[in-house]
């Protein structure tokens, strides 16, 4: 047996273990409570009426807690978990959006976020307009953005729209539009809110290749997405979150299959 060879392999997969665990994201014993109100009000100004009167209670609602989770460097993390399960909340939290109720959020560098369709952009200003006030939110200069532009308009596909309000998008094209803002602009840290699912087939496919190119320069990528299929493809660790805890973490193969085994449907007894 030849020792020399033997251990090389090891060595570098030592090395590239110690490369990637400069951790760009710290959540640290998170937690993140909404105020509801116990019942339903008409008008915003019956509920102040009501309020003040004492007559609504609010109810804390925990939809993050104990949260421990650290992200490492050009890692490709993805986030499953039923509709409430608090991943949104989760990735609001790792763009600055919001703050936790509890623990400390740490994130290091610019984080490029696609949380909702269309977010970040103003619905009464166009999409060439919305372009520039994104890279200028972002911390770019006219002359910077004008440089990027007509990549990122053809990236989107979306010339003959590009100078009509955003209010007039379908929901696939102001994703797109995010999508091609956001992946041009070079961010230390990409988020994907279910964006991939609502562009039609062929941006699926175009956005999932740009999405490895991406991978490939190093970018921490987290990954929001009820497709096993995208999931599996991109990340290498999942984290499956429910009822606002984690429930597992590890190996996107293991995590995927315990979960998608979770779902199945139970079979009622027929009666
Ligand atoms: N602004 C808010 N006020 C009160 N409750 C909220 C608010 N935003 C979210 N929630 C609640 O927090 C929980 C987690 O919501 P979140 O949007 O993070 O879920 P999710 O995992 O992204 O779900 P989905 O798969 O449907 O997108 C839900 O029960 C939701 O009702
Ligand atoms: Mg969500």
């Amino acid at each position: 047996m030849n020792l020399h060879t033997e251990s090389e392999p090891q060595l570098t997969a030592n090395m590239q273990v110690a490369e990637s665990q400069e951790n760009v994201i710290l959540l640290d014993n998170v937690g993140v409570r909404y105020r509801i109100a116990s019942e339903q009000v008409g008008t915003f100004k019956e509920y102040l009426i009501r309020r003040f009167q004492g007559q609504i209670k609010l109810g804390d609602f925990w939809a993050l807690r104990h949260i421990n989770l650290s992200i490492s460097k050009g890692e490709v993390l993805g986030l499953i978990g039923p509709n409430g399960a608090g991943k949104s909340t989760m990735l609001k939290l790792i763009a600055r959006v919001m703050r936790p109720t509890s623990g400390r959020v740490l994130v290091k560098g610019m984080v490029a976020p696609l949380i909702e369709f269309g977010a970040g952009f103003h619905p009464d200003l166009t999409g060439r307009e919305n372009i520039f006030l994104n890279g200028a939110l972002l911390g770019f200069t006219n002359d910077e953005m004008q440089e990027k532009f007509d990549r990122i308009v053809e990236f989107a596909e979306l010339w003959e729209f590009i100078d009509v309000p955003v209010r007039n998008y379908s929901s696939g094209m102001a994703a797109r539009l995010g999508f091609a803002v956001a992946t041009d602009i070079d961010p230390d840290i990409l988020i994907l809110d279910e964006i991939l699912s609502v562009g039609d087939e062929s941006f699926q496919r175009k956005s999932l290749a740009r999405m490895k190119g991406f991978r490939h320069l190093g970018a921490t990528i987290i990954l929001v997405s009820h497709n096993a299929e995208t999931i599996l493809e991109m990340c290498q660790r999942v984290v499956w979150l429910e009822h606002g805890q984690i429930k597992m973490i590890g190996a996107s193969k293991e995590v995927v299959e315990a979960y998608q085994a979770s779902q199945e449907p139970t079979h009622e007894p027929t009666q």
